[in-house]
């Protein structure tokens, strides 16, 4: 049987790749993070009870920032693949907290690497690079285009990116990076735009709220869905070497035809619901990504399968049938369809036990 750690379990992508690996016959360890609330609904619905002896899923406490207790639990768990996807990994909050997202998101993948170095333990290591560290280089962007990080975050991943080339070029340490471009999904978090607004757009048609407040409509990223990304992560650690590889639909729409794709779906017209807010704005921001994911599809044979426009579609169904009302269905037909296997419809985030907080970022 093979076993996984996986840093960042309980965020988007770690809940889905958590469910991948588990499909597979996986044994899956995950770090979690010790907080006063709840944290980890995402995982909720795959949570086995560790005294169970058919239990294959097994958390520990521990924190990005603490090098001796990564070192501790690699040591004792002995994984043959490592997926470090724990960071802070939002951009606007990066300009707020520089210092932080520089500890946790690049210096955090220096501590695993030394852990898995400093222990001994033969593992493969897969680092969660990012389309934003491209910054301004022109679009479309892949494995050779150069670095231009335009925030904290990106000069974070930067490090981090770089850290894992050394690693793997100083001590042969089986180590690859995946360039993800934005991916989404329902457990997507409620401060990133996309689910802002497909959440905003459930409310609107609840009655529960008639503003949706955003900052810049004119960047342009390239969005899929987080699923099929977790496809690609588990290829990367299966290559014959390590290496690195950019992940992304190859289509670029603005944050302004997300707005009109998720509201005409519902029949209303965002531009009578959406204010701009400074606050939203960053000091700088990217204006374009577009991946050219071609080497991955050479080398391995990923490709997407959920368009732009079905991504969106997800979404808000998902949303609205959280808020209980009856969401128009595209979206739940589109899983049913494509047949996904290890992940359908009824696997998504259980909505009662979703945070209610409200965006604010
Ligand atoms: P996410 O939902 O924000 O999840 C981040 C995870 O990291 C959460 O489990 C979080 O724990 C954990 N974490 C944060 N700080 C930590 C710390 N100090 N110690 C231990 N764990 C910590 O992010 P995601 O969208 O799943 O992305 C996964 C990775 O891919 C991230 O590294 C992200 O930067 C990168 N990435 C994402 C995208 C994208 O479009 N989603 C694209 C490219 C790269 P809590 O649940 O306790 O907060
Ligand atoms: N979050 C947010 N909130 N973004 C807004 C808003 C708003 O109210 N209004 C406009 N935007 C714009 C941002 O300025 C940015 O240009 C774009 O929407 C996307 O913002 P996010 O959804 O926050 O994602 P991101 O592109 O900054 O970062 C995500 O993708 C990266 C990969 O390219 C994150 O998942 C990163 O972790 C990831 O590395």
């Amino acid at each position: 049987m093979n076993r996984a750690l996986i840093t960042g379990i309980s965020g988007q992508d770690g809940s889905y790749l958590a469910e991948l690996l588990l499909a597979k016959g996986y044994e899956v360890h995950g770090l979690i993070r010790r907080a006063s609330t709840f944290n980890t609904y995402r995982i909720e619905h795959i949570y086995q009870d560790p005294h169970d002896p058919g239990a294959r899923l097994f958390l520990y406490y521990g924190d990005l920032a603490n090098l001796e207790q990564l070192a501790n639990i690699i040591y004792n768990v002995r994984p043959d693949e490592v997926y470090h996807l724990g960071a802070q990994s939002h951009v606007k909050v990066s300009f707020e907290m520089p210092e932080y997202t520089g500890d946790i998101t690049g210096l955090g993948t220096a501590r695993i690497l030394e852990a898995i170095r400093r222990s001994g333990v033969r593992t493969r290591f897969y680092q969660a690079s990012s389309s934003e560290m491209f910054g301004d280089a022109p679009a479309p962007q892949n494995e050779r285009t150069s670095l231009q990080p335009r925030s904290p975050y990106a000069a974070a991943k930067v490090y981090a990116h770089w850290i894992t080339v050394t690693y793997r070029e100083s001590y042969g340490i089986f180590a690859s990076s995946g360039i993800l471009f934005n991916h989404e999904s329902p457990r997507r978090g409620e401060t990133f735009v996309t689910r802002k607004i497909t959440r905003a757009v459930a409310a609107v048609l609840a009655g529960r709220q008639n503003r949706l407040f955003l900052g810049n409509l004119d960047a342009k990223r390239d969005w899929g869905y987080a699923p099929e990304y977790v496809e690609a992560i588990w290829k990367i650690l299966q290559q014959d070497r390590a290496d690195d590889f950019v992940i992304g639909t190859g289509e670029t729409h603005s944050v302004r035809d997300f707005l009109e794709e998720a509201f005409a779906y519902v029949g209303l017209d965002w531009r009578e619901y959406v204010t701009a807010d400074p606050r939203y704005f960053r000091p700088l921001d990217i204006p374009v990504l577009r991946a050219d994911a071609s080497k991955a599809n050479h080398e391995f044979g990923w490709e997407p399968r959920v368009s732009f426009g079905e991504l969106v579609r997800i979404m808000v169904d998902h949303d609205v049938a959280r808020l209980g009302l009856e969401p128009p269905g595209e979206g739940r037909k589109v899983l049913e369809e494509k047949r996904f296997g290890w992940h359908r419809w009824n696997a998504q985030t259980p909505a009662a036990l979703e945070s209610n907080l409200e965006a604010v970022w």
